[in-house]
């Protein structure tokens, strides 16, 4: 009898299993037949969620002993980190979204490092991050500029802004040059990739401490008949995107040829639209729909430091990036539909 070397399952590694982005993940990785995912996520996972991984951990992506305890199981071949504290939730506490955000991501890093050197092979990290990275220094630069590149107006207000740029650097350094100064040549890396995510909008799920929640919390309360004080001025603009088309963005970049692939950030978006014409759509579909606009200073000058459009020319070109939802079309054959049965059923 011959006895394996090793007998971990080789997984996929989930964090923040049970967000918005993290379950629209988890169920189209199992619909199209992945029998390794490995949620981790502070909250219980949702049954419906649970069900489709092989295994999963409630439990803080900052306690190393479970971190330990899981690569001491698994075979840690792909990492999509999702969890972190959003951008409004994070003013309140900068210094735990700090440790959350930066600290969190660090160890997972690290993580992705040791399993690479144990391996022989890089494992691919995917990390979404955000428009949050963007700080428009005025309104007047803000509505002239056009689409903005990747590495233009990188200054953010936020320190959710500044924990994902400063991550996107982190991952572009242990995969191009960690240990540069060593003798040897076959350091480990890994395979970083990285989106900028514009405002995401689910209609399964209520999004939670973002900046951008107005989008698709008005959505929600349109269709649950609750009334809605929009957060932000009517004109205010910024790019958004349908859940799915997140979701396949994802897994579309994580599986492009490496070779293809001329950065490890890109961005993407399918719609810009103002928050008087997000209205204007919600209004079309629940006309009883209650939205009137109360601005909150402070959450409204972090909207506007965000930039209006964003180029996502390389994403298109490198690896075949191309949303399927447009605006009227995310509305009436995603969202619509989806929150209506959400809310009769419930
Ligand atoms: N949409 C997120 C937020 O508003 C940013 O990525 O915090």
């Amino acid at each position: 009898m011959t006895i394996k070397a090793t007998t971990r399952h080789e997984v996929a590694l989930i964090t923040g299993a049970n967000g918005e982005l993290g379950q629209g993940l988890i169920r189209e990785m199992s619909r199209n037949g992945h029998d390794g995912i490995l949620a981790l996520d502070l909250n219980p996972i949702d049954e419906d969620i649970s069900s489709r991984c092989l295994e999963t951990f409630q439990g803080d992506i900052l306690d190393q002993t479970l971190i330990a305890r899981i690569t001491s199981r698994f075979d840690v071949r792909e990492i999509y980190h999702l969890a972190a504290l959003l951008s409004t939730r994070a003013e309140f506490t900068p210094e735990t979204a700090h440790k959350v955000n930066v600290d969190g991501t660090y160890g997972l890093l690290k993580l992705a490092i040791d399993s690479s050197s144990w391996r022989g092979d890089r494992v691919r990290f995917l990390f979404p991050s955000s428009i949050a990275v963007y700080g428009m220094p005025d309104a007047e630069t803000k509505s002239t500029w056009g689409p903005i590149k990747e590495h233009e107006w990188t200054s953010p207000t936020t320190m959710y802004g500044c924990n994902k740029l400063y991550c996107e650097n982190l991952g572009r350094y242990y995969s191009r040059y960690y240990r540069q100064l060593a003798a040897s040549e076959d350091s480990p890396s890994i395979d970083f990739r990285s989106i900028r995510f514009p405002g995401l909008i689910s209609a399964d799920t209520v999004p939670s401490g973002g900046t951008s929640d107005y989008g698709p919390e008005m959505l929600h309360a349109a269709a649950s008949g609750e009334p809605y004080p929009c957060f932000v001025r009517e004109d205010t603009t910024i790019p958004f995107m349908a859940m799915p088309d997140a979701v396949h963005a994802l897994l579309r970049l994580a599986k492009a040829d490496a070779s293809q692939l001329t950065r490890t950030v890109y961005n993407i978006t399918s719609f810009s639209l103002t928050a008087a014409e997000f209205r204007d759509q919600v209004v079309k579909h629940f006309p009883d729909a209650d939205i009137t606009f109360a601005p909150d200073q402070n959450r409204q000058r972090i909207v506007d430091s965000w930039p209006a459009t964003v180029d996502d020319s390389a994403a298109r070109a490198e690896w075949g990036f191309a949303p399927d939802y447009d605006l009227d079309k995310a509305f009436s054959e995603y969202l619509v539909p989806r929150i209506r049965d959400r809310y009769q059923s419930s």
